[in-house]
């Protein structure tokens, strides 16, 4: 693998600068596309798409092969059974097995399985002992609810013969029609059909046959070259199953927009992969790989996958999960339709088709029918759970490196911080503070003393994240690899002895996390007592998880070797990551019996699921502005797959970014629901007191931008703690209705709190165009220009000390404006409310509080508020509901006040008043406290400011204006 690393001699680090004076003449490095495999290199992405070719072209005189048997249906208690008919030949019938489940929620299952199969009456080749099922755990590691049956489902009595009718979901407004042969589903809300399965007729379930021997010189009617072994890269597949693969085509009719399907370097609004101009030729893959140096706005697979996807149109939005954890590729093609052929255009409708194929395991299709986005995130969510919510210091500033090299080194970097008056809450140390790539060690010589380290962080309540990889280092003397071995917890070759290969610390064996009994002994690993040096202040980055194997096929494990259970990696590889993530969320559960703090853990690897239990960054990126403005859609992208947890590395991972790139990327980056900074250990030191003036300062204005607003932030992370919305979302989610905005992805809202920003992404530009989509007024976060016009682009000015950021009127922002060394140490600070009033006068806001840290919250320990301004008049009004530590935590919390009102959009009226009443809950009286009004010049909102109106945030309380 060509990664660079550490220079030990001079004539490396000699090789090493020619190559990086090399890299800078070089026009820029990118991906090496022959250690990957496009779709005519894997046998059952050709195979799949061929299948799909050849339906279309004989569109009028293909009839797909699979058929409903009438008499095995069977409807009971919300979900339907029976069995469909694969016809091989006349004399070949396959039979396969249909569930269809209408959930409670209104999401409806459809799994399709192979009879033969599942009863085991199949023979595996070469010996293999791998299970004869088609894989069917995913949903273990990805579903934690929301799978309750429909007690309303009804079987409609109105339908006629070949079809079966189901009524379900909220009212029972949805329906599903089956049609038997050939089979396909359509599923309509209020009548009208808004998901296809199988329309095009693109359905194909490889069932088992034997291999059959052709005698020499025959050869076969079809190309089975890639049935039985599969070479790419000089690595050949075994398929002790043979060929296995699911396919199905997904049609979205009058639907023009698909986002969903993380993680892939390219715009939020997928592309259509069936070629053209514009378009991509190959399908976006899923396949979780450690991809070098990846490319843009490609299809191309990435380090996660999360097979959801949403389809969105004026007025509605639906969607599908393909519950699969095998290699999955997706294409997409849309159609346009004219009901008026001589309407040149007008009234033309695009519809969108998806054609989803796995390699393995069973079709497990969950179908979503909307109608908003919030809807798709919140059921979605059910099913998969909510982000976890994080600790307060996890949301803010996060500094990286590979690698700060000593524990005094670290300590210098956390002192400079506080010289240059520089918030920070989180230093991380990547692979090199291990003794020699052992995980769970320290180098002895360059940190002798970790827990001094940390003690020094803690004074200033900071932390510190310690990488921790998957692979186990293989020598004799790593007690943890002899533990591995002994116990025989890892990851299997195909002849089930334990597997070898290369990573990071050379020779490696990896932790099957599949394996409860891996899991119990990883979650063992992380107690104090056993990873010395590890202080209550440190969590955890697991990197790495893919997993990523440097001479492994396509840089991963080969498909036949065995996890727990007997399953081949073929059938789990996408869940792999999300095991270990899981493992190691327990283990800091766990870390010590009392010690009840949230975990914090950083994922590369991930998969539908992941958001319960991690954090996750799009990997190594590349310091430059293309690689910057992409992480806009990236970020967008896993919001709307409901991991919303995410970021990019702050200045590129690889190369040295300029001055003007790395202050930009910090002004994007606190838009980044997870904000760090990180570096390839080639690259030159880049600690934002390092870059010199002006950089500093704009750089440290941005960071403070973020803790100001970490309020804000949290609320919104609340938000997605309960109900799956994204915390950064895309156009689409705020303005459902404006068709214009559909496809803008590089600007974005914070939660729900109106504030919008467009960060700057170009080399030089001083202004952006951001787009409206509603006629309300907007206002410059920092001077009050106003800005309005629906369905159009304002210019605002951007200089480079200049975040751009406009405040949607109508919302309520909550603030801390007290600028601190992290926000550990922000915890009693008082708030500042930005009132900003829309047309009529009237804002709303919501404010949740709690103690950033532990699992109280869970038990009413909070504070959650709603703010509301109408007729002159602020309230705040509790939400919450109460628990047994409710009255425990508001009383930690009495001392803490608001201490400045902002009121944006001040009426003129208010000019010579002074002051406002205030009436707190349980005062005996009303007290005031002082306003002054601010006009301003034309083109800028007059606003006032009311001065430590002295309410509890934890209280009721009412101020007249
Ligand atoms: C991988 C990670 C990167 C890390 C490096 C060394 O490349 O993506 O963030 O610094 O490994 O651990």
């Amino acid at each position: 693998m060509a990664r660079s690393r550490p220079a030990s001699s001079r004539w490396t680090l000699l090789l090493a600068f020619v190559v990086l004076v090399a890299c800078l003449v070089a026009p820029g490095v990118s991906v090496k596309h022959e250690n990957f495999k496009k779709c005519s290199q894997s046998g059952f992405c050709k195979r799949n798409r061929a299948f799909a070719d050849e339906a279309t072209t004989q569109a009028s005189s293909w009839s797909s092969p699979y058929e409903l048997d009438a008499s095995t249906i069977r409807f009971e208690n919300g979900q339907l059974e029976g069995v469909v008919i694969k016809t091989v030949s006349s004399n070949e019938k396959v039979r396969l097995p249909l569930t269809i489940s209408f959930l409670e929620s209104g999401v409806a299952r459809v799994v399709v399985d192979e009879e033969k199969r599942t009863k085991g009456e199949i023979e595996l080749r070469h010996d293999s002992q791998a299970r004869k099922q088609r894989y069917n755990e995913a949903g273990q590691w990805a579903l934690v609810g929301g799978l309750d049956l429909s007690q309303s489902a009804l079987l409609s009595s109105e339908a006629e013969p070949g079809f079966t009718k189901i009524t379900y979901g909220p009212d029972n407004k949805f329906q599903a029609i089956i049609h038997h042969a050939p089979f396909n589903v359509e599923f309509q809300r209020d009548g009208e059909t808004h998901v296809q399965l199988n329309k095009k007729g693109y359905l194909n379930v490889e069932h088992w046959r034997p291999k059959v021997d052709l005698p020499e010189g025959e050869e076969s009617v079809e190309d089975q070259s890639t049935w039985w072994e599969e070479t790419f890269g000089g690595n050949t597949d075994s398929k002790p199953k043979g060929p296995e693969s699911v396919g199905l085509d997904i049609s979205f009719p009058g639907y023009s927009h698909v986002f969903g399907i993380p993680e892939h370097a390219d715009s939020l609004s997928l592309k259509e992969t069936r070629g053209g101009s514009g378009n991509h030729e190959e399908p976006y893959r899923m396949y979780n790989s450690d991809v070098f140096e990846y490319e843009l706005n490609s299809p191309m697979t990435l380090y996660g996958a999360i097979p959801f996807m949403q389809a969105h149109r004026k007025d509605s939005t639906v969607g599908v999960f393909w519950l699969n954890a095998a290699e999955t590729w997706v294409d997409i093609v849309k159609t346009k339709s004219s009901s008026n052929p001589l309407s040149l255009g007008v009234g033309s409708k695009t519809s969108t088709q998806t054609h989803w194929f796995s390699e393995a395991g069973q079709l497990d299709i969950f179908v979503f029918l909307g109608p908003t986005p919030r809807e798709m995130s919140k059921t979605y969510g059910e099913l998969t759970g909510y982000t976890q919510l994080p600790q307060q210091f996890a949301i803010a500033y996060h500094q990286c490196r590979w690698n700060y090299v000593t524990d005094e080194d670290v300590k210098e970097v956390d002192r400079k911080f506080d010289k240059y008056q520089i918030p920070y809450d989180v230093i991380w140390l990547d692979i090199e503070y291990t003794d020699g790539k052992k995980y769970f060690s320290w180098d002895p010589l360059t940190f002798p003393d970790p827990k001094g380290m940390e003690e020094q962080l803690d004074e200033s309540e900071r932390k510190l994240v310690v990488i921790i990889d998957p692979h186990i280092k293989n020598t004799n003397d790593n007690p943890v690899d002899q533990e591995l071995q002994s116990k025989e917890l890892g990851v299997k070759k195909k002849d089930n002895t334990l597997y070898e290969g290369w990573c990071w610390p050379g020779s490696s064996h990896w932790v099957d996390c599949f394996n409860p009994a891996a899991i119990k002994w990883w979650v063992n690993l992380f107690k104090y007592d056993n990873f010395k040096g590890t202080l209550p202040n440190v969590f955890i980055w697991n990197d790495m998880n893919e997993p990523s194997v440097f001479n492994g096929p396509e840089t991963t494990m080969p498909k036949d070797n065995m996890h727990y259970g007997n399953w081949e990696h073929r059938d789990v590889h996408n869940v792999n990551g999300l095991t270990l993530v899981n493992a190691t969320f327990n283990a800091l559960v766990e870390r010590k019996k009392g010690e009840l703090q949230r975990p914090f853990i950083l994922t590369r690897s991930f998969f539908a699921g992941a958001q319960r239990v991690s954090a996750m960054w799009t990997g190594d990126n590349q310091a430059t502005w293309e690689h910057l403005a992409i992480s806009l859609p990236m970020v967008l992208t896993n919001g709307v797959a409901g991991f919303p947890f995410a970021g990019a590395d702050v200045g590129g991972f690889f190369n040295n970014p300029s001055k003007e790139l790395l202050t930009r990327w910090y002004q994007t980056g606190i838009w980044y629901p997870f904000l760090r900074a990180h570096a390839h250990i080639d690259t030159r030191r880049r600690e934002p007191y390092l870059v010199g003036d002006p950089y500093m300062g704009i750089i440290s204005q941005a960071l403070r931008l973020r803790y100001q607003l970490l309020p804000a932030w949290y609320t919104a992370f609340h938000e997605a703690s309960v109900n799956g919305m994204p915390i950064v979302r895309p156009q689409y989610y705020v303005h459902p209705n404006d068709e214009n905005g559909f496809a803008i992805d590089d600007q974005l809202y914070l939660g729900s709190t109106g504030l919008l920003t467009k960060p700057v992404v170009q080399e030089g530009a001083t202004s952006v165009e951001i787009y409206l989509a509603d006629d309300e007024k907007y206002y410059d976060y920092f001077d009050y220009t106003i800005y309005q016009g629906a369905g159009k682009k304002h210019t605002v000015p951007a200089p480079l000390e200049k975040v751009p950021v406009l405040m949607q009127g109508g919302h309520i922002i909550p603030r801390r404006d007290r600028p601190r060394r992290s926000s550990g140490l922000m915890k009693w600070d008082p708030y500042t409310l930005v009132i900003v009033l829309d047309k009529n006068g009237e804002a709303d806001g919501s404010l949740y509080v709690d103690d950033g840290e532990t699992f109280d919250f869970e038990r009413g320990g909070y504070i959650f508020r709603r703010f509301r301004f109408g007729e002159n008049t602020l309230t705040s009004e509790d939400i919450g509901t109460t628990g047994p530590k409710t009255a425990g935590y508001l009383k930690t919390m009495a001392g803490v006040h608001v201490e400045k009102i902002v009121v944006v959009n001040a009426p003129s009226t208010w000019h010579d008043r002074t002051s406002v009443t205030v009436m707190e809950d349980g005062a005996k009286s009303a007290t005031t406290a002082s306003l002054q009004y601010f006009a301003q010049p034309a083109g800028k909102a007059a606003y006032a400011i009311v001065k430590n109106p002295d309410v509890a945030i934890g209280k009721a309380w009412k101020i007249d204006f």
